[in-house]
């Protein structure tokens, strides 16, 4: 499942980040390249736990842990600390799929990438292109989402962010591991908790409905799910 999930980040947030990540040194992209996509990307980041990176991070990271869509959605075991990539002047990152284990560099913390995260930083009105193209068995997806949007989608598909041919293209990327693994699970968990809070909103959260649906869906998250 791809999810558009809107405003993760308040302008002010998007605005006090940019701040923060314009004034700081960037990096050539491929130090977090596996070896394949080392030939496919052309970008710019900041480096992985640079002060920049980790203050704009803690930001974000505090922004979706109040995002009751994202929680649900993601059902997040460890979130990898936000990077930060700039694409401008013809840059793009080819055809690619991410690699499965991802540690963070100098520290002793590693995850299985399940799901990938954009969060764009930038309007889409400031550059041209710069679209992230997702493929999976029902064709492509294509995002280019308002500043504070963030895109979430399965890790295993493979992905492309188009040529930037005007402005600069500025988001923050990462991966979460999930407790639940399989993505076909998780997307029906998150159809059964959006359906039960659209039914809790009608009827109100003490209905016998809802009350057994809400039991249905934690003896299944149960049953799927590590923690
Ligand atoms: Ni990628």
């Amino acid at each position: 499942m791809m999810l558009h999930i809107e405003q993760v980040l308040t302008k002010q947030q998007v605005a006090q980040c940019r701040q923060v990540i314009d004034a700081a040194e960037w990096i050539d992209g491929n130090v977090t390249a596996g070896q394949q996509s080392a030939l496919a990307k052309r970008n710019m980041q900041l480096p992985e736990g640079s002060p920049a990176a980790r203050q704009t991070g803690e930001i974000i990271l505090d922004a979706l842990e109040r995002c009751p869509r994202f929680v649900s959605a993601a059902l997040p075991l460890k979130v990898f600390p936000p990077l930060f990539n700039r694409y401008a002047g013809g840059q793009s990152f080819g055809i690619h799929v991410d690699n499965a284990i991802r540690a963070y560099t100098g520290g002793n913390f590693r995850i299985r990438t399940d799901l990938s995260c954009t969060l764009f930083l930038a309007e889409p009105e400031e550059y041209d292109g710069g679209e992230l193209i997702v493929e999976d068995t029902y064709g492509e997806h294509r995002a280019k989402l308002p500043a504070g949007d963030m895109v979430l989608y399965p890790s295993t598909s493979l992905h492309r962010v188009t040529e930037v041919t005007r402005g600069a293209r500025v988001a923050s990327f990462f991966w979460l591991q999930s407790m639940v693994r399989d993505d076909g699970q998780r997307t029906l968990l998150f159809q059964l908790d959006t359906t039960i809070q659209q039914l809790a909103a009608e009827k109100g959260h003490k209905d016998a409905a809802v009350v057994q649906l809400t039991g249905i869906y934690h003896n299944l998250l149960r049953r799927w799910a590590d923690s």
